[in-house]
């Protein structure tokens, strides 16, 4: 049997419903129902036998064109043949890593990181290349990441844009000196750009995919999970060269066939109508980001965390060292959240938290957590 385990974000999560007194921080998700327009829309064509059968392997041509003109809107050149539908982002990234790779090459892999990835890397046999970003402010050492390619010429780089834990935003200068890097060392970057709608404070998003000069090493992983509250759908997208999207797309089919075609629909509609209902996403998104962060002011004697600048998450060090710390704070606070060592080797002090929740219940979970800090001795 192989070694592959439940991430532990979904451990937390499972043990967090399984006790109705739990208040889960653990996974991830917009608490927010799909937008209702999407909703109605997938109903008025739900009679359609068109939605109850398979759709291409690549999915609905509709969608592959409405998703290839918003990217060359941005300044991108994609053409509908050159675009995956997938279910969600965690099954593009594993076809792309089944496909675009061989067991025993390896991926830099800038750390701390969404926890999946690590899993993901052993099922496809692929040695990850650490390059943990800086702790001081989660930035990334440009230095560093050049030297440690350099050391190990990895196949590939893979970056979480905005990072899931840090919420770390990497710039366009940042993701062009990447592409040069890349373009030196003949690796492919891979991008999972799902938190790439929900950055902050006016800061501005930039994505490779708007540069056709970097197609053809370029692996855009997206979903509409995130963004439009679909979490339940599985429903993204991979883009990229043709090349490389007709040797992800065997691999994709032989996995999953299509992305769930009702769901396609959904992502049609979410593509046309959506727009409005993400702003207030966002919005709601950048008060809870404030509002958890003034809330553990109070706790500044054990822990500390910055604000993050994209992801709904904040990545929590502990000023001492407690022993189990989060199956203590879930046992005795009755709170979920996941342990640094998720995210990377060298994050035990850390946890993280999703503040996609809403206000009463990240004001009642920082109450909780204040209470067992206050009775707790290290
Ligand atoms: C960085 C990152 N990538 C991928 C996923 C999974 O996305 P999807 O629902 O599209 O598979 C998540 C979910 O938490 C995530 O945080």
């Amino acid at each position: 049997m192989r070694n592959i385990e439940l991430s532990e974000i979904k451990k937390m999560e499972k043990q967090a419903r399984e006790n109705g007194d739990v208040i889960s921080l653990a996974q991830g998700y917009p608490d927010f129902s799909t937008p209702w327009q999407v909703v109605e829309f997938v109903k008025n064509h739900l009679h359609e036998a068109v939605w109850h059968q398979y759709t291409l392997a690549m999915g609905n041509l509709k969608l592959r064109e409405k998703i290839a003109s918003n990217l060359n809107e941005e300044g991108g050149s994609y053409s509908p043949e050159e675009i995956i539908i997938t279910a969600g982002a965690n099954a593009g990234l594993m076809a792309t890593l089944l496909s675009c790779f061989q067991p025993g090459d390896s991926i830099a892999i800038l750390c701390p990181t969404y926890a999946s990835y690590f899993q993901q890397f052993k099922i496809a046999g692929i040695i990850p290349i650490f390059i943990p970003l800086n702790e001081k402010n989660w930035s990334l050492d440009l230095e560093l990441l050049s030297d440690r390619i350099n050391a190990h010429k990895p196949k590939a780089i893979l970056l979480c844009n905005p990072n899931n834990p840090t919420g770390t935003l990497l710039s366009k200068n940042e993701l062009l000196q990447i592409a040069n890097i890349a373009e030196k060392y003949n690796m492919l970057i891979l991008c999972d750009e799902v938190y790439s709608f929900l950055v902050y404070d006016n800061k501005e998003y930039f994505s490779l995919s708007s540069l056709p000069e970097f197609k053809h090493n370029f692996i855009k992983i997206q979903s509409f999970s995130k963004k439009y509250a679909m979490t339940g759908w599985r429903i993204g997208y991979i883009c990229s060269s043709k090349k490389i999207i007709e040797k992800i797309l065997s691999v994709h089919d032989l996995l999953i066939n299509c992305a769930p075609s009702v769901s396609q629909l959904a992502a049609i509609s979410s593509l046309e109508n959506g727009e409005k209902f993400v702003n207030y996403f966002k919005e709601e998104f950048t008060k809870r980001r404030d509002l958890f962060y003034d809330l553990i002011q109070d706790l500044n004697e054990f822990l500390f965390a910055y604000k993050p600048q994209g992801t709904y998450f904040y990545f929590i060090k502990l000023k001492k060292n407690y022993e189990n710390f989060t199956s203590q704070l879930f046992n005795v606070a009755k709170v979920a959240v996941v342990k640094g060592n998720a995210f990377g080797p060298f994050y035990d002090n850390y946890f993280r938290i999703s503040f996609a929740k809403e206000p009463e219940v990240l004001i009642t979970a920082v109450e909780r957590m204040k209470k067992f800090f206050t009775q707790l001795t290290p």
